[in-house]
């Protein structure tokens, strides 16, 4: 019998209880950076080394990180259904957790890509972090591999298919502020349950359940709905 598709919608919440700062919670990176001159298109056409320097700080920051038990228990449901991955998060701590399939929407911390040639994507080794606008990867300049505010979502439509497939539908730690990545909950066909985990929950439609709690604590009761025993 084919196993059910459970697919995951997860924001920086996710990563939080790792220690990578979310974006809006107080304290968190927005607060800290004009999120404009750092995450924006315009922001990168006008200040490339502050942008590459941002982002260099983040690659380190999650050099130190490690995959949390929200990360480890979506890998442990693999045993139960096809787990697919959607997230806002730049990070590879899914990937690291050992996630098999994950989709991210707004690009990959790790990785960079051609200015020249952007279908040119590399990705960065631990003892080679740091970019900056002068960096030549095979003859090309290279940017950070992320989506910047003013740019297209490229993954988007792979991710609405996933959604309108899914069996179950889960959104992990995401203040869904940002679109079109917060509208992927209205694909999901009528009748299909739709969980939401975050200690300090957006509104969101009726009949979605809410589990007000953090990702590794909300995964966990999640896990045990699922398998009916809770
Ligand atoms: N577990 C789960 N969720 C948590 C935890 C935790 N331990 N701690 C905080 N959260 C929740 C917050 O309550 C909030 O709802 O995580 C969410 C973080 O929201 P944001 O900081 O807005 O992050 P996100 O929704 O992922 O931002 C979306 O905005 O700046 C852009 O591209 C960036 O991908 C990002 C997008």
């Amino acid at each position: 019998m084919a196993k059910k598709k459970l697919v995951i919608s997860s924001g920086a919440g996710m990563s939080a209880e790792s220690g990578i700062s979310t974006f809006r919670d107080a304290g968190g990176l927005w607060e800290q950076y004009p999120v404009m001159e750092v995450a924006s298109a315009d922001g990168f056409r006008r200040n490339p080394a502050l942008v590459h320097k941002f982002y260099n700080e983040r690659r380190h920051d999650l050099l130190k990180a490690q995959p949390n038990a929200g990360h480890l228990g979506l890998v442990d449901l693999e045993k139960d259904y096809d787990v697919y991955v959607i997230t806002q998060n730049v990070d590879d701590l899914h990937e690291r957790a050992g996630s098999k399939h994950v989709l991210h929407l707004h690009g990959e911390l790790m990785k960079v890509r051609s200015m020249e040639h952007p279908e040119r994507v590399y990705q960065l080794h631990p003892e080679a972090l740091d970019t900056t606008p002068d960096t030549i990867i095979d003859g090309d300049h290279v940017r950070p591999h992320i989506v910047f505010f003013q740019e297209a979502v490229p993954n988007m439509e792979p991710a609405v298919e996933l959604a309108h497939e899914a069996d179950v539908f889960v959104v992990i730690g995401t203040s869904l502020n940002v679109y079109p990545a917060a509208s992927l909950l209205h694909y999901v066909r009528p009748g299909v349950p739709v969980y939401y985990i975050d200690p300090n929950p957006a509104p969101v439609p009726a009949g979605v359940h809410v589990l007000k709690m953090g990702a590794s604590e909300g995964v966990a009761k999640l896990a045990r709905i699922l398998r009916g025993q809770e």
